[in-house]
C-alpha cells in the first residue's frame, strides 16, 4: 500500500458535480417543458458559442447507467445533479409529467446501487420558460411555484435522496441576468436584481420548510459560488473597499441562509439608497424560521478589491460596485486557459470563516475545477487528454482542504466541475472542465489522465 501524504477523514465524498440542463440533453424528448435556455437558443442561436444549444449535452438523459457505471469505475462515492424543473412539471406549475419521474427515479436508484450517494440539486440557472414570461423571479408567484415543485421532489423522492439542495449560486442569475446581461431577461437594472436576490433567498426558506414539514430525515441545503475577498493593501480605503465587496457578494446569501438574517449593513445601505426590494413582513420570519443543514461551497477563484480611484458618478444608475473597484494582482498566477486566477489557499480562508463566524457549519466542496479552452491540443495519440495541469489544480486545492480540516472545519468532501465535459450556457462547450472528455459529434468518452489519478485518489481517500 502507497503511503499517503495527505488522508481524509472516513466518508470523505469524492465525486463530480453536474446539473439537468448540462447533461441530460434530450431537450424536447420524455415530456419536457421549455425552459429559459431551450427558449433563448430557439430565439438566439448565435449568443450561444458555436451555436451549441442545450439539446447538445452529453445525453445523460439516454445514457446514465453508462456513465453511472465510467462514474464508479473513476471512484465516486457521491455525485450532484439537478432535476430539471421543467422536465418534471413542464408548465412550471401543475401537472407532473409522469416520464420524469420514472426517469429520475431510475436515475437515482440506478446510482445508489452503485454505491453513489445521490446529491440532488433542484434549481440550476433553468427556470421553466413560462414563469418567464410571467415575470420571473422577479415575481412573488415563482416563489410559491418553486416551493410546491420542490415539495413534488421530496414526496416523489424523498424516499431515495438523503441530500437536498435547493439551489446552485443564486447571485449568479441574479448578476448574469439582471446586472451583466447573460441569462435572460438581460437588462440592467439594480432594482430588479435585488427582487429577484429577495425571492431566491425566500424560495430557499420556502423550500425547507416544505422539507421539514413532511418529516424526512436527510439534510438540506444551499450551494453558494463563494469567493474570499481581498484588499489590494491594507490602506482603510481598501480594507473597506473588500468589507462591501464581500457584503453585496457573499454575505448578502449568506447570512440570511445561514443565520436567518440579512446584514444589518446591507439593509442599511440598500435603504440609504432607495434600493430596498419589495417584501412582506412574513418573509422575514420564514428566512429566520429555516436555516440550512449544510452548505454546497464553489470554489473558482478570489476576489480581490480596491477602493475606486475616482468615485462613482453620483447620477449613474446604481450598482455595487459603486462601493469598490476589481484589482488585477500583479504577478498573480492565472489558468490561461480561462482567464480565472488560480489561488488555492482561497478555499481554505472561506472553510476558516464559516468555521469561526458561521457556527462551524456542515460544508462540502460542491464545485471546483479547471475550465480549459482547446484541450483537444492536449491530447496523446490515442486520444486521451494529458491534463496535469488539473491534476496539480486539484490537489493543490486538496492539500489546503486537507488542512482546514486538521484545523478543525467541518468539511466534507469534494466535487470537482465536472464528470463529463459538459454544456455550459453561453460557453456552451468552450471550456472543457471534465474527467471524461466528450466527442460531441459521436459522444464517445474518453477518461482524462485526470479522471485516472482522481479514482486512485478515491479509493486510496486521499493522495
Ligand atoms: C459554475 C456553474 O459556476 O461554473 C456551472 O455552476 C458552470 O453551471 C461552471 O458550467 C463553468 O462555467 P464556464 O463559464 O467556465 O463554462
Amino acid at each position: 500500500m502507497k503511503s499517503l501524504q495527505y488522508t481524509f477523514p472516513e466518508g470523505f465524498w469524492w465525486g463530480s458535480a453536474t446539473s439537468a440542463t448540462q447533461a441530460e440533453g434530450g431537450a424536447g424528448e420524455g415530456g419536457k417543458g421549455f425552459n429559459v435556455w431551450d427558449f433563448w437558443y430557439q430565439q438566439e442561436p448565435d449568443k450561444f458559442h458555436n451555436q451549441i444549444g442545450p439539446a447538445d449535452a452529453s445525453s445523460f438523459y439516454h445514457n446514465y447507467k453508462n456513465d453511472i457505471a465510467l462514474m464508479k469505475s473513476l471512484g465516486h462515492n457521491s455525485f450532484r445533479t439537478s432535476i430539471s424543473w421543467s422536465r418534471l412539471i413542464p408548465e412550471g406549475v401543475g401537472e407532473v409529467n409522469p416520464e420524469a419521474v420514472t426517469f429520475y427515479r431510475n436515475m437515482i436508484d440506478e446510482l445508489k446501487q452503485n454505491g453513489i450517494e445521490p446529491v440532488i440539486n433542484l434549481y440550476h440557472f433553468d427556470l421553466p420558460a413560462p414563469l418567464m414570461e410571467q415575470g420571473g423571479w422577479e415575481s412573488r408567484s415563482t416563489v410559491k411555484a418553486f416551493a410546491d415543485y420542490a415539495e413534488q421532489c421530496f414526496k416523489l423522492f424523498g424516499d431515495q435522496v438523503n441530500y437536498w439542495f435547493t439551489q446552485n449560486e443564486p447571485i449568479v442569475p441574479v448578476e448574469a441576468g439582471y446586472l451583466n446581461v447573460y441569462h435572460l431577461p438581460c437588462v440592467v437594472d439594480f432594482r430588479r436584481a435585488v427582487q429577484v436576490a429577495h425571492h431566491f433567498v425566500l424560495a430557499n426558506a420556502c423550500a425547507i420548510d416544505r422539507y421539514r414539514r413532511l418529516n424526512l430525515t436527510g439534510k438540506i441545503g444551499i450551494i453558494l459560488n463563494m469567493s474570499p475577498t481581498y484588499p489590494r493593501s491594507q490602506s482603510p480605503e481598501d480594507i473597506e473597499a473588500a468589507r462591501l465587496a464581500d457584503l453585496f457578494n457573499t454575505r448578502a446569501f449568506l447570512e440570511p441562509v445561514t443565520k436567518g438574517k440579512y446584514p444589518k449593513e446591507l439593509v442599511a445601505l440598500l435603504k440609504e439608497h432607495e434600493q430596498l426590494p419589495k417584501y412582506e413582513r412574513q418573509d422575514l420570519d420564514v428566512i429566520a424560521a429555516n436555516t440550512i443543514d449544510v452548505l454546497g461551497f464553489n470554489y473558482y477563484q478570489p476576489r480581490r478589491v480596491k477602493a475606486r480611484t475616482e468615485p462613482y458618478p453620483a447620477d449613474a444608475p446604481f450598482v455595487p460596485w459603486k462601493f469598490y473597484d476589481y484589482y488585477a494582482m500583479p504577478g498573480r498566477k492565472m489558468n490561461k486557459h480561462r482567464g480565472w486566477e488560480i489561488y488555492e489557499k482561497g478555499v481554505y480562508d472561506t472553510l476558516l470563516d464559516l468555521r469561526d463566524n458561521y457556527n462551524n457549519i456542515e460544508v462540502y466542496i460542491s464545485e471546483n475545477g479547471m475550465g480549459v479552452e482547446g484541450e483537444m491540443a492536449f491530447a496523446n495519440a490515442a486520444g486521451e487528454i494529458q491534463d496535469d495541469y488539473r491534476i496539480e489544480f486539484i490537489q493543490d486545492h486538496l492539500q489546503w482542504i486537507h488542512r482546514a480540516h486538521t484545523e478543525g472545519c467541518n468539511v466534507r468532501g469534494y466535487h470537482l466541475w465536472t464528470f463529463i465535459d459538459c454544456w455550459s450556457w453561453l460557453n456552451a462547450y468552450k471550456n472543457r472542465y471534465g474527467l471524461v472528455s466528450l466527442d460531441l459529434a459521436t459522444q464517445t468518452r474518453t477518461v482524462k489522465k485526470s479522471g485516472h489519478w482522481f479514482r486512485e485518489t478515491a479509493i486510496n481517500n486521499g493522495f
